[in-house]
């Protein structure tokens, strides 16, 4: 975990000194940010959670919610304070049992004072009761609650959470869930994992979703609405569970006919990535006006925009290619965007080439071409593309264009082992592109320092002649044909007009 000098800490832990007895001394407030320089104030210092319980009563026609969030973490030093990341209005918190002291700071803290400090290295429950209308919140000046005719949907990047639930927001504080939402019959509740139960009773359904494996605050998804479920299982045996909006209206068919190809794509998915790493798999698509889709964990958030130009199956590829690359490995830090966004394009690639609509090969030398040298494209690094940059088209096309490099710098046989051996290296936690790199040199044998800088870490045209058959082109000197699948991977690029 992540600890960082947090000046402010420092002198308010000089001042307990003075204030309460010996025993307490060098117990500071834990930091308001988990210290990923993107992201100053994402996460928090001083603790870890291991379970959020959100217990949920969600109101459609007035966006109400009101729950009771039940948190098991454990300190990591010894704290007088620590933050939540959250928006809502707060009515009580207690910290095992005991009522504590809180108030809101800052644009999305929730500052936490328990009666007596806690020591490094205890369990700790946390308590919070709250309620509020998510679509009345901000920070920074945005909301990434989305409401709907019927309801709302918590599903954005880097930041969903602090709309619905407290949490330490952060993709190195990943925890397992339970979310249960209570809605008017007739309504439904999705989230994550599997539903293992609903109960009626005077007019309200309650739905209890668990989601058993470490998951990401990002990846933690909820909708409320009026949906079709579905549910399956795949060849290979993982469950499917699908839901639709009853108003998708034109786009329904094509929503279907993409989002139930999800066990096909799942196992298909498995031959390069190894196991799939949860115990259910599946999509959404609800009636919101958004155009990105979002690999949120094993329930994958689709906006019905991308569903207008008939099915497309290659955003669905992208997505389930994150439940590997992205969900069950996380980045570290936000820098490290590429494990999720290289790979998740890369697996588009290989699908337009199953598909026999161009090979990697040809999408590679296509990018390469499609871009001269002066290209603004060029000068985003991949590797670390700051914060203004993380979602640019350079970290999707440049980035799968590396992977290419790498696989011709490797060769095929050690290039598959990396590509499934990956997942099941850093299975269900965290790792970065550094990581990645020196994975793939102890899996291959080789240096590979030089080209990781060139393509990642360079503001700049990778030559021709390090782009080894990466430009194909040198030898053809034509530039290479756009491949079938171009307009339908480049479809699935809404995001980066944010
Ligand atoms: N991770 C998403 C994908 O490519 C894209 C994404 C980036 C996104 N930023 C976002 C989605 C903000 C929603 C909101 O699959
Ligand atoms: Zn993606």
């Amino acid at each position: 975990m992540h600890r960082r000098i947090f000046v402010p800490g420092v002198l308010a832990a000089a001042s307990l000194l003075l204030a309460i007895p010996a025993s307490a001394a060098g117990y500071a407030p834990g930091a308001p940010g988990i210290g990923d320089p993107y992201y100053p104030y994402y996460g928090n210092g001083g603790y870890d959670v291991s379970h959020y319980d959100l217990r949920l009563t969600y109101r459609p026609a007035t966006d109400e919610l009101e729950g009771t969030a039940t948190i098991e973490a454990r300190t990591t030093q010894d704290l007088s304070s620590l933050d939540l990341d959250f928006l809502l209005d707060v009515s009580e918190v207690r910290v095992d049992g005991a009522k504590a002291a809180f108030a809101a700071s800052g644009q999305h803290e929730l500052v936490i004072t328990p009666k007596a400090p806690l020591a490094k290295g205890t369990p700790v429950t946390l308590v919070i009761r709250y309620r509020g209308v998510p679509s009345t919140k901000s920070a920074y000046g945005f909301s990434t609650w989305h409401r709907t005719p019927d309801g709302a949907v918590a599903a954005d990047e880097p930041e969903s959470a602090w709309w619905w639930f407290p949490s330490n927001d952060h993709p190195l504080d990943k925890a397992t869930y339970d979310v249960s939402v209570a809605v008017p019959d007739g309504t439904q509740a999705i989230s994550n994992g599997t539903l293992q139960s609903t109960v009626s009773k005077l007019g309200w359904t309650r739905y209890n979703w668990r989601s058993a494996k470490p998951q990401a605050t990002y990846l933690t998804t909820l909708a409320i609405g009026k949906f079709d479920v579905t549910t399956g299982t795949s060849e290979g045996g993982v469950p499917v569970v699908n839901a639709y909006s009853a108003d998708l209206g034109d786009n329904d068919g094509a929503a279907r006919a993409s989002v139930e190809r999800t066990g096909e794509l799942v196992d298909w998915l498995s031959g390069y990535f190894g196991p799939y790493p949860f115990s259910s798999a599946g999509g959404y698509v609800p009636n919101t006006t958004t155009g990105f889709a979002l690999e949120t964990q094993t329930r994958v958030y689709y906006s019905p925009r991308q569903f207008a130009n008939g099915s497309n199956t290659s955003v669905v590829v992208h997505e389930l290619a994150h439940q590997w690359y992205g969900d069950s490995v996380s980045l570290k830090g936000w820098k490290d965007i590429w494990i999720n966004e290289g790979f998740a394009r890369y697996a588009q690639w290989l699908w337009s080439e199953h598909e026999g609509e161009g090979t990697t090969r040809e999408l590679a030398d296509y990018v390469y071409a499609s871009h001269p040298a002066d290209d603004a494209f060029w000068t985003v690094k991949p590797g670390d593309p700051g914060p203004d940059d993380q979602f640019d088209l350079a970290v999707y096309d440049r980035g799968a264009l590396a992977i290419q490099a790498l696989r011709d710098e490797i060769g095929d046989d050690a290039f598959f082992a990396v590509l499934k051996g990956w997942p099941r290296e850093h299975a269900y936690g965290n790792a970065s592109v550094d990581d990645f790199r020196a994975y793939a040199e102890r899996v291959s044998g080789k240096s590979l320092t030089a080209l990781f800088d060139t393509w990642l870490f360079q503001p700049s045209k990778p030559a021709a002649a390090t782009a080894a058959p990466a430009a194909s082109l040198a030898r053809t000197a034509r530039p290479p044909a756009q491949p079938a699948s171009w307009k339908s991977i480049e479809a699935t690029n809404d995001v980066h007009g944010h």
